[in-house]
C-alpha cells in the first residue's frame, strides 16, 4: 500500500461527504459540454488536537487568493468548484465587510436603511456578477475544516474532472497542512491541562500531489502553489515540485509579498507576475493577472491535447 492510500483506509465522515459527491457529479455532468471547469481550492486546513475538538493547529491563510480567483475564473467563462475553508474569505462577498457596511449603510426617509449612492455605485457591479453568476448556476460551493474532509473531497472533485479532462483545470491554492495526528493517536476529550505540559507528535502527511496527478486525475491541467518565506529557496522548490509530481504550473509566492507578485514555474522557464505602481493605484489585484494567465496557459494546453489526439487518430 502507498503511503497516501494509508490516509483514505478509513471511511469518511458519513451524510455531508455523500451529499457533496452528488453535487459534483451533478455540476460536472451539467457544465462540462458547455464550459470549462476549474477545481478552486482556498484557505488552511486544521488538523484537531482532540477527537471531540476543542484544539487544533491551524495556518495563515484567509483564503483571500482563492476567493478573488474564483470571481476572475468565472469572469472567464469557467464553471468553479470553489473548495473552500468553512468561513474563510467568499467571493463576492468579500466586497462587504460587515464592519465597512455599517459604515455604507445610512437612513432613508421612514428608517428604511440603504446604501449610500457612492457605495451603491460600488457594490452594484458586483452584485450583477453575482446574480448573473448565481442564475447561471456555474459556481459550486463546498467546504471544508479539517485536512481529513479537504482531502477526500480534493480526491472526489479530481476524480470527477478527470471525465472531463483536458477541459477542467485545478487550481490548488489552498494552504494544506504538512502534519497531521493519525486518528488513532488523537484524544477522546478535551486535553487536559491538569496532566501538566503537553507534548504532540505531529506526522508528516504524504504529499497528495502526487496521486493526483498520476492517478485520479491524468490528462487535467494542474496549477499548484508553492509558499516559502525564504526568497532565496523559491525558484529551486517550485521547480523541485514540477519535476517531482510532473504537473503544468507551480506558481511560487512569499509570504510577504504575495499580494504583489508571484513567480510562474513551468519546465525549463519561469517568469515573474508583479503588478506595476499604475495597478496597484488601480486597485488591480494580483488574482487577476494570474488568472488570466492561467486560463490562457490552458487554453494553450486544451490546442495541444486535442491536436495530439487527432494525430493519433
Ligand atoms: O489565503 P491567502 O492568505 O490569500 O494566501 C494564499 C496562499 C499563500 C495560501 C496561496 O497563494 C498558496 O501559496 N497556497 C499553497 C500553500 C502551500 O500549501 O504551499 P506548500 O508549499 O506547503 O505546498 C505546495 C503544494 O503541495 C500545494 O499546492 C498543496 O496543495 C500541495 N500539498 C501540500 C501538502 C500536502 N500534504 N499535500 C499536498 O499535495
Amino acid at each position: 500500500m502507498e503511503e497516501w492510500e494509508q490516509y483514505f483506509s478509513k471511511n469518511p465522515a458519513p451524510g455531508a461527504y455523500a451529499l457533496a459527491c452528488a453535487q459534483l457529479k451533478e455540476f460536472c455532468e451539467r457544465h462540462a459540454n458547455y464550459c470549462p471547469i476549474v477545481l478552486v481550492t482556498s484557505g488552511g486546513t486544521t488538523v484537531p488536537l482532540e477527537r471531540n475538538t476543542v484544539r487544533f493547529v491551524d495556518n495563515f491563510s484567509a483564503g483571500t487568493r482563492g476567493a478573488a480567483s474564483t470571481e476572475y475564473f468565472l469572469d472567464e467563462g469557467y464553471a468553479v468548484i470553489f473548495l473552500h475553508r468553512d468561513k474563510s474569505v467568499a467571493p463576492f462577498m468579500r466586497h462587504l465587510h460587515p464592519g465597512v457596511l455599517l459604515d455604507a449603510l445610512e437612513e432613508q426617509e421612514g428608517g428604511r436603511l440603504a446604501l449610500t449612492q457612492q457605495h451603491s455605485a460600488q457594490v452594484h457591479p458586483i452584485w450583477q456578477s453575482y446574480q448573473r453568476v448565481k442564475k447561471e448556476k456555474r459556481l459550486l460551493w463546498l467546504n471544508f475544516t479539517t485536512l481529513s474532509d479537504y482531502l477526500w473531497l480534493l480526491r472526489a472533485a479530481t476524480q470527477c474532472l478527470q471525465q472531463h479532462a483536458p477541459s477542467s483545470l485545478l487550481y490548488l491554492a489552498a494552504a494544506v497542512s504538512d502534519f497531521y495526528i493519525p486518528q488513532d493517536n488523537i484524544s477522546e476529550h478535551k486535553i487536559q491541562s491538569s496532566s501538566g505540559p503537553l507534548t504532540v507528535t505531529l506526522e508528516l502527511v504524504p504529499k497528495m500531489l502526487s496521486p493526483l496527478v498520476s492517478i485520479w486525475g491524468p490528462g487535467l491541467f494542474v496549477t499548484s502553489f508553492k509558499l516559502e518565506t525564504d526568497g532565496g529557496m523559491l525558484i529551486e522548490k517550485a521547480t523541485a515540485a514540477l519535476r517531482r509530481y510532473k504537473h503544468n504550473l507551480v506558481i511560487g509566492n512569499l509570504l510577504q509579498t504575495r499580494r504583489e507578485e508571484v513567480t510562474l514555474v513551468t519546465e525549463g522557464n519561469s517568469c515573474l507576475v508583479r503588478l506595476s505602481e499604475q495597478q496597484k493605484q488601480d486597485n488591480v489585484e494580483i488574482e487577476k493577472v494570474i488568472v488570466q494567465e492561467v486560463c490562457s496557459r490552458h487554453r494553450n494546453f486544451i490546442s495541444r491535447q486535442l491536436q495530439e489526439n487527432n494525430t493519433a487518430q
